[in-house]
């Protein structure tokens, strides 16, 4: 019997078990099944109102050909399952149903294992109080419900939301100052990324203050949950924000200050307000506030009265925003700590720093980079020699430059040779920008470049001359 056949026995299994259990709510369907049933955002049945109706997932959810094909991705559904003795399909309405659910049940039972029950809360609970199969699974209804991403972190859910807040015609410079995404589209990992100690430190006591935010409500602690990141750029501060959010399934909402400049200055601080309105919404979230230096230029600088309202309006509803009454875990970053003023740095609890990688975080970026890729003779460590002030950005702008240049010559299997290449490549190409950023290790990097050979380099691995933390 082939896969696609218990997919989608599970599927009409679980749209009728949610139907007739009324006990049950969006967070015990798997994502792949709410997502074809959620409604939500704007009203378009035109019948005056407010214009909004109510977002959820109504009752009963009925299957056909179509619904089955997009929550399994079974491109021929009906006949994957049209063998089975237990299934029908009405013609006129092109409804599947299964027609004799014990035996469906006992069909789908003797095919499914505890992990794969765990992924669907609605069946799971079915089946452990189930009077015939109750003891077959090790499997308990709370334990697959905790491991289902819950609705707040689908696109669904979200649109929805977007659509209820923010009115397409009025607001579309919205769309410049905010990007929401799903987990699901974030496609940065903490595995991808490599960080210091002391950024792993304090990512782990950010994830276990939200775990157990109940807590410290209790207990009276509310000033955390805002972190700054200070760093360079390239140096992983959004990546590592994003990767926060699809670790802990977490809703990322980004906000773009530099946006904040637009033509529709009039609307903005409105549209500020709202951006926090729809974060509290989202919570459990992740609001991310890119270019913080931003605001602190702004507040100095002669500028236009409505820029300052809606700079304004943003610290305020910063000072207004807490991860322990609304969810919402704030993170700003700035490239340019020196610009912040006292008003600003105040406003974060955890200063985070991303320095530029230092030898051996270099290595190990390479090496997750370059995971993979083909590469003969790779010897991180001596391109990690030549690299020195060179971020994690930098580093796979030089991987890129190493893998199209080998295309040029046909070949998809790079060698160390390609590497030290793409790095003089890099460096002729950002001598100026180093020379700033580097300052007296300049001559050093540009001695660099003719490292080609196996001339005298030590390959100092346990510690490191690149930069002052
Ligand atoms: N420490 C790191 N480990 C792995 N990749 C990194 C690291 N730092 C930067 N990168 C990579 O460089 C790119 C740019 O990083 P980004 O997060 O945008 O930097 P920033 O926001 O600090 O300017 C991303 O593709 C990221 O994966
Ligand atoms: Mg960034």
């Amino acid at each position: 019997m082939s896969d696609a056949a218990l997919d989608v026995v599970e599927f009409l299994l679980t749209t009728s078990v949610y139907s007739d259990d009324r006990t049950l709510d969006e967070n015990d369907l798997p994502p792949s099944v709410r997502r074809v049933y959620w409604t939500g955002g704007a009203d378009d049945d035109g019948d005056g109102g407010d214009g909004r109706k109510h977002a959820g997932i109504s009752r009963p959810l009925s299957a056909t050909n179509s619904t089955a094909r997009e929550a399994t991705g079974v491109t021929q559904p009906w006949e994957a399952i049209s063998d089975l003795m237990f299934t029908d399909r009405d013609e006129f309405s092109g409804t599947i149903t299964l027609v004799e659910d014990r035996l469906a049940e006992q069909w789908f039972v003797e095919r499914v294992d505890d992990d794969r029950l765990r992924e669907n809360p609605t069946l799971a609970k079915h089946f452990t109080t189930h009077e015939e199969f109750g003891d077959k699974f090790d499997v308990t209804h709370e334990e697959a419900r905790e491991q289902n991403r819950p609705i707040q972190a689908d696109r669904v859910w979200i649109d929805g939301l977007l659509e209820e807040y923010f009115d397409e015609e009025e607001d579309e410079e919205m769309l410049d100052l905010v990007e929401v995404r799903a987990p699901e589209e974030v496609d940065m990992s903490l595995e991808d990324l490599v960080l210091t100690d002391d950024q792993e430190n304090e990512l782990d006591k950010i994830s276990k203050a939200i775990e157990h935010r109940d807590y410290l409500a209790n207990i009276g602690l509310r000033e955390i949950g805002k972190l700054l990141f200070v760093g360079p750029p390239g140096t992983g501060k959004t990546s590592t924000a994003q990767a926060l959010a699809q670790n802990m399934d977490l809703p990322f909402v980004e906000v773009k200050l530099s946006m904040i400049t637009s033509q529709y200055l009039g609307e903005t601080a409105k549209n500020v307000d709202k951006t926090f309105e729809v974060a509290k919404r989202l919570s459990p979230c992740i609001l991310f506030i890119d270019e913080f230096d931003f605001v602190a230029k702004t507040r100095r600088s002669d500028e236009h009265a409505a820029l300052k309202r809606a700079v304004n309006t943003l610290l305020k509803s910063i000072d207004n925003i807490s991860l322990i009454e609304d969810d919402v875990l704030l993170i700003g970053a700035t490239n340019h700590p020196d610009q912040l003023d006292d008003a600003a740095w105040r406003r974060f609890d955890e200063i985070i720093n991303f320095p530029k990688p230092d030898h051996n975080m270099r290595a190990d970026i390479l090496g997750v980079i370059t995971r993979t890729m083909d590469i003969e003779e790779f010897d991180p460590q001596l391109i990690a020699d030549v690299t020195q002030g060179l971020t994690g950005s930098d580093l796979r702008m030089v991987l890129r430059e190493a893998v199209l240049e080998a295309l040029t010559e046909d070949r998809t299997t790079l060698t160390q040779q390609d590497l030290l290449d793409a790095v003089e490549e890099f460096e002729e190409r950002d001598t100026l920008k180093n020379m700033d950023m580097m300052g007296g290790d300049h001559d050093a990097l540009v001695a660099g470049g003719d490292l080609g050979g196996d001339g005298g380099h030590s390959h100092d691995h346990g510690h490191d001359h690149d930069h002052n933390h």
